[in-house]
């Protein structure tokens, strides 16, 4: 089963899709591609925008596509890209931002040197909130910070996940082996944003994983999107 856990294909509601007619046109991408399940991770903004009011915007670029989706696209789960805010610790309400049917939110963290204030954010967000987090592209960040500081934040309780894109391209691909071989790595996604993008599909990224690391890891990396998609425990997943 192939599951996306990382799109923008929502209609008009971020940097992504722009409009139905684009979100039709990635999923067709995806549908020819044998995705079953893709979570749309539209960004939030927390000093942009409100939960309620993003739900709100979510759930109605949602309800816009629907009439619009064919039988052989991929059923799409909600969700949610949350972008890193020392002010997201206090918000109770952060649950109602997670993968829907789970308790895990995508949380992606600040393009900058990360630093023990960081650490101890995604820790209390961990052990004090009612959410499991899974950490969006976490090859990406070794581009602004080292990859000791990026690992002890991958080191608490959390899951992560990679982009296909990056297995496209020689340094970043060598920054996800590295993290891949060292069990940093739980799920794929694409990131998909636009048509015009050309971001690499889930087979692709999968393909490149299967010829480095062989069949076990690309089921493994099933199994755990399965896992959290029925909402398993962390301890669970990572066994
Ligand atoms: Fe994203």
């Amino acid at each position: 089963m192939k599951i996306d856990f990382h799109s923008h294909i929502l209609p008009g509601i971020d940097d992504g899709s722009k409009d139905i007619d684009e979100s039709v046109q990635l999923l067709d991408i995806m549908a020819a591609d044998g995705v079953d399940i893709v979570v749309a991770t539209p960004h939030f903004y927390c000093t942009r925008r409100s939960i309620h009011r993003f739900l709100e915007r979510r759930n109605k670029a949602y309800e816009s596509l629907k009439p619009h989706l064919k039988p052989e696209h991929p059923k799409i789960l909600l969700g949610a890209e949350v972008l890193y805010d020392d002010i997201l610790i206090g918000k109770d309400a952060l649950s109602r931002l997670t993968i829907e049917g789970t308790n895990f939110m995508l949380l992606e963290m600040p393009y900058t040197r990360l630093t023990e204030k960081h650490f101890e954010g995604v820790e209390k967000i961990v052990e004090e909130l009612d959410v499991k987090v899974l950490v969006a592209h976490i090859e990406r960040y070794l581009n602004f910070t080292s990859y000791k500081s990026l690992t002890d934040i991958l080191d608490l309780e959390v899951l992560g996940q990679i982009n296909a894109e990056s297995l496209m391209h020689w340094k970043s691909r060598s920054n996800c082996f590295k993290l891949i071989k060292n069990g940093y790595v739980q799920v794929m996604g694409t990131d998909m944003h636009r048509v015009s993008r050309g971001d690499a599909t889930l087979g692709q990224g999968i393909e490149v994983v299967e010829k480095k690391f062989g069949g076990q890891t690309v089921s493994d990396f099933e199994r755990n999107g399965k896992m959290i998609l029925s909402d398993r425990s962390f301890e669970e997943i990572i066994g």
